[in-house]
């Protein structure tokens, strides 16, 4: 059995694993900080360490570093209350092997764990160590809303791939944040000073793109006055994006199956060869797998791009998701138009809840900058949305959440509902849902939920949290 290495400055969280982990036969050693840590790491024969991200004198995150160097092969699953994209890239880049998220959920850790036991069995391999924050702020350009398990999924295969020199495919419906996930890979990479040059492979017919992927000579063809160079050369040490590549046609994607495998190009009417360094993402909404048995994409040009996939899965199936990027998207579009549009009515969110979304994120964004163009108060209401969207029937609303919904957010929409049914009748509300007073006021405020009685309208009020946006 191994021994497990627990640094976390909850006690109570310790015991629990220490328990936990003791009836499964392992030995195992808990302390509350990185500096007791790195000690009984060096002292102790580790197998893996369990850490803790926000602890008061050194974070987690920094002590990844001295963990790194203390015990290089030794791998460390990050167990943290932050949800978000930042922090879980930098953990999977940091050198983390898994990310592991507070309240614990024990069968998700016990996974993580066998994981990284059996690979440390097998053949340890750890993430380059970059602790480079060069990044950071041009990251928060980029963020991407989101703390569904699948989101949660991606930002750390984000992490884990952004520094290596693999080529990514990103696949999900249209509007879902394939180029969004590009940009992220790419921002958050080594070469994230280089260029990031994003090409359109529906958008021309062959003759053009071709020019356009790999540049021209003059005098090539009818109309090409002067030399032209491409989006490969273009892309030279940094990343090319390929966007819908699944309609690339026959003679294209023989070509980028070479600079893939050869790092080498012809330009249009051109004999001398150039290199290409460019990291490739591409992205598709077609099923590749798909156009591949219909003979319309080349296998090999497939697996070749496809070294890591990663699938965004539509919004209607990760609903919970739903706030946070409307936060999100609402800071970005009241940035854009100087607006300053801070509260959704109970009933845009309930339909917006009970929407399926066939559009994905894109369609939210442009209902969200059409409702916040129109309107004239600070609240979006549900005047100012489509009629197909707020007539979806709210009897939807619980059977369109999705199973990963956090009961956080079933409590969130369930207690909204039953207030405006009630007239926000607190004592009826209590007696309906089965709870006490006070515990009804803690809900009302921990959720922001605000009653009409006082004001035109039912508002939830967003935070305008800057920082989570920039
Ligand atoms: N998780 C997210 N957080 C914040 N904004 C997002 C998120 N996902 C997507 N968006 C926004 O939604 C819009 C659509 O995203 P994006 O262009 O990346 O989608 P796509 O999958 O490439 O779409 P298409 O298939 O139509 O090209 C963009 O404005 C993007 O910023
Ligand atoms: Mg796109």
């Amino acid at each position: 059995m191994s021994t497990l290495l627990i640094v976390d400055d909850d006690v109570a969280i310790c015991r629990t694993l220490q328990l936990h982990y003791s009836s499964q036969s392992h030995t195992v050693i808990t302390t509350h900080s990185v500096n007791d840590g790195l000690l009984a790491a060096a002292s102790n024969d580790i197998d893996l360490i369990l850490l803790d991200l926000k602890m008061p004198s050194k974070s987690g995150l920094e002590g990844l570093t001295d963990f790194h160097e203390v015990v290089p092969e030794v791998p460390i699953i990050m167990i943290t209350a932050y949800h978000d994209m930042e922090s879980t890239i930098k953990a999977m880049k940091n050198g983390a092997d898994d990310y592991i998220h507070k309240p614990v959920d024990i069968n998700e850790l016990d996974q993580a764990v066998e994981r990284a036991l059996i690979r440390t069995d097998e053949e340890h391999t750890n993430v380059p160590i970059s602790t480079d924050d060069a990044n950071q702020n041009k990251n928060k350009h980029f963020r991407m809303a989101g703390h569904s398990p699948a989101m949660r999924e991606i930002y750390k295969t984000i992490g884990l791939v952004a520094d290596k020199p693999i080529n990514v495919l990103v696949t999900g419906e249209s509007g879902t944040g394939k180029e969004l996930v590009a940009r992220a890979i790419h921002e958050s990479s080594h070469i994230s000073e280089g260029p990031y040059v994003a090409v359109n492979c529906a958008a021309l017919i062959e003759t053009l793109l071709e020019s356009e992927l790999f540049g021209h000579e003059k005098g090539a063809f009818t109309g090409a006055v002067k030399r032209h160079h491409g989006k490969f050369a273009m892309a030279e040490n940094g990343t090319l994006f390929l966007d819908e590549v699944g309609e690339l046609s026959p003679a294209i994607q023989a070509k980028i199956l070479r600079v893939i495998q050869e790092k080498e190009y012809t330009p249009v009417g051109s004999s001398t060869v150039f290199k290409s360094n460019a990291r490739i993402i591409a992205a598709t909404n077609n099923d590749l797998q798909e156009k591949v048995k219909l003979g319309l994409f080349r296998e090999d040009l497939y697996y070749r791009l496809q070294v890591v996939n990663i699938g965004i899965p539509p919004l209607r199936d990760r609903k919970e998701d739903l706030m946070d990027l409307m936060q999100t998207l609402l800071c970005r579009i009241n940035r854009e138009m100087h607006k300053s549009i801070s509260h959704l009515s109970v009933e845009v969110i309930s339909a917006f809840h009970s929407y399926h979304w066939p559009g994905n994120i894109r369609e939210l964004e442009n209902v969200l900058t059409k409702a916040v163009a129109l309107s004239p108060a600070e609240t979006i209401t549900l005047d100012l949305i489509p009629e197909y969207i707020s007539a979806c029937p709210q009897t939807e609303f619980d059977s369109t959440m999705p199973i990963q919904t956090s009961l956080d957010e079933m409590e969130k929409c369930h207690v909204s509902r039953v207030l405006n049914s009630t007239g926000w009748h607190k004592g009826e509300t209590c007696k309906i849902l089965g709870i006490s007073r006070p515990r009804l006021r803690r809900i009302i405020k921990q959720h922001k939920l605000i009653d009409p009685s006082g004001s035109d309208h039912e508002d939830i009020e967003f935070e305008e949290d800057e920082a989570l946006v920039n």
